[in-house]
């Protein structure tokens, strides 16, 4: 029995040891151009999913989140702070979004995957080590109205996308106004500069 309990604090021991010497040598290669293995990528996978379930639990929907005017209030809010990385309708993710490891995914299913308090909460809180950022200072309003968007994402074709945007804009376009999407909204002066949009940009210049 002594035996036994030698060998599995040997084990252990030797387990930590092992551990410690592949981090500190450098082994583990951080580039984001190098896939996880399987193994990593099921269990990081299963720990995100599970974790967001379960911290997400006690959080209900506000009544009225999914109104079509609560809709047409986040889709300024969605593109500008959400479309470069994860695409619209009309348009791919942007490049910088496309080297990112993990990438970030398209989200015209996301409601499938997750129920509305579940976005609610990856919205307010950001995912770990992954380029998804909290989104808690654009208030929870403007983040339930941003998971009503999501859920009629899957209904909408580019030109819907883009109505949908304009009508959000002559509301006054919250924080997608004009001024607000920053890097977005620059097009090409008509000395070849970039200067801050000559006209009114609409999500589909992007696809430019
Ligand atoms: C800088 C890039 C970036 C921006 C901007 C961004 N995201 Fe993400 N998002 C990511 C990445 C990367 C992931 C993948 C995280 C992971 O797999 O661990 C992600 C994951 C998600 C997920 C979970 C999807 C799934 O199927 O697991 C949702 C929902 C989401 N983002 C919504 C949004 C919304 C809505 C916005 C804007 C308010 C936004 N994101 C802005 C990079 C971004």
């Amino acid at each position: 029995m002594r035996s036994v309990a030698v060998a599995v604090l040997s084990l252990a021991i030797l387990g930590v040891l092992g551990g410690a010497i592949f981090i500190y040598s450098g082994l583990y290669n951080v580039a984001a151009t190098d896939p996880h293995w399987n193994l990593t990528y099921w269990v990081l996978e299963k720990a995100r999913v599970r974790s967001i379930k379960a911290h997400a639990a006690g959080i209900t929907a506000p009544a009225g989140y999914d109104d079509q005017a609560q809709v047409e209030r986040a889709v300024g809010h969605f593109a500008a702070h959400c479309a470069e990385c994860h695409g619209t309708p009309g348009s791919k993710r942007g490049a910088v979004s496309q080297g990112m490891y993990p990438q970030p995914p398209d989200l015209t299913n996301v409601s499938k995957r997750f129920s509305p308090a579940e976005i609610f909460w990856i919205l307010k809180n950001g995912i770990k080590m992954s380029g998804m950022s909290s989104m808690a200072d654009d208030g929870d309003d403007m983040l339930w109205a941003t998971v009503g968007f999501l859920q009629k994402l899957p209904t909408l074709s580019d030109d819907d996308y883009n109505d949908l945007w304009m009508a959000s804009q002559a509301q006054g376009g919250g924080p997608g106004n004009m001024m607000d999407m920053g890097g977005m909204s620059m097009s090409h002066g008509p000395d070849g500069q970039r200067s801050p949009h000559a006209k009114s940009p609409t999500p589909r210049d992007r696809d430019q």
